[in-house]
């Protein structure tokens, strides 16, 4: 059986737009579907105070969010493989765990907890970089469904090249264009005014390495039109502003800088809090 799409489901709004997402990315890819909720009882002798029925009604609430999701996907896809699972435990730890042997988890950005202000959630911020499937996290009521572009962010690391790989295939299922961004500026130093810095020399340079990374993965994909854009710019407003109205960014867990013991580069933590369109982040 074809590796399912897992989708974490909590009956949010950001949830909920992660499941339609998801859909149409299994039915797009041929994928069966899971809708996924997990019960997080918290542990015995942490509440102040009993409340009765408590935990028979977090399995009843879980079940009709999971029921809610399966409706959406079905009046979206009739024919899609769709299945639901209730499971009991940590959210972010079950999830990782569907997550084995599946081809894609999809989250919202946000869930039911949380306070007004978030952008990110603990389930949601606790996902990328760490399972080796790719992670897709979608906010809420900002991407049109029909949206067909695809921007991937790129620096000169062979840490890109899943990153490159997977979108190069989303740009191929949605017969959309594929921008390859670089985000680039010079370091601040060049304000003390020791050092002679040509940046259109620079830029010259990086281009032709972008071009040089991006060669190898437009002769597999030759359908699609894939172009590099180096903007002069810190790469996550770069990332941002590109892909303002994208079907999705992507980007790797780890860029060519950075420490070795984070699992996620600064340019992915820093799409994931401020990019409006769906983010996916590829394990390399
Ligand atoms: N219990 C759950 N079971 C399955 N998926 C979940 C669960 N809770 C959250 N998710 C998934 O994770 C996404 C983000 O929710 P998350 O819990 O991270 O944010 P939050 O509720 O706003 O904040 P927090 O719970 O950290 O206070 C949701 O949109 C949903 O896709
Ligand atoms: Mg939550």
């Amino acid at each position: 059986m074809a590796e399912p799409i897992i989708v974490g489901v909590d009956g949010s709004p950001a949830a909920t737009a992660a499941v339609a997402w998801a859909a149409d990315d299994a039915a797009r890819k041929g994928k069966p579907l899971r809708l996924v909720h997990a019960v997080h009882r918290p542990p015995y002798g942490s509440r102040p105070y009993p409340i009765p029925g408590l935990d028979d009604a977090l399995s009843r609430a879980g079940g009709q969010f999971l029921r809610e999701a399966e409706e959406i996907v079905r009046e979206r896809h009739p024919l899609l493989d769709v299945s639901a699972r209730l499971l009991e435990g940590a959210p972010a730890r079950m999830l990782l765990r569907e997550a084995e042997g599946a081809s894609e988890l999809v989250v919202g950005s946000r869930g039911r907890g949380g306070f007004a202000g978030m952008l990110l959630g603990s389930v949601s911020g606790g996902l990328p970089g760490h399972t080796a499937v790719p992670v897709v996290v979608v906010r809420p009521g900002r991407t049109a469904a029909d949206a067909t572009e695809v921007v991937v962010g790129v620096d000169e690391s062979e840490g890109c090249e899943p990153a490159l790989g997977y979108a190069f295939e989303q740009a191929l299922l949605r017969r959309g264009r594929l921008r390859a961004v670089y985000g680039w500026r010079p370091p601040p130093e060049i304000y003390t005014g020791y050092f002679v810095y040509d940046p259109e020399e620079a830029r010259q340079l990086r281009q032709v390495l972008d071009v040089g990374r991006i060669a190898a993965w437009r002769a597999r994909f030759p359908e699609v039109r894939a172009e590099v854009e180096v903007v002069c710019d810190h790469p996550v407003s770069a990332l941002v502003d590109v892909a303002a109205s994208a079907a999705v960014l992507v980007v790797g867990s780890r860029g060519r800088s950075g420490i070795a013991a984070m699992v996620l580069g600064s340019v992915s933590r820093g799409v994931l809090h401020h990019a409006h369109c769906p983010v996916a982040v590829v394990s390399s």
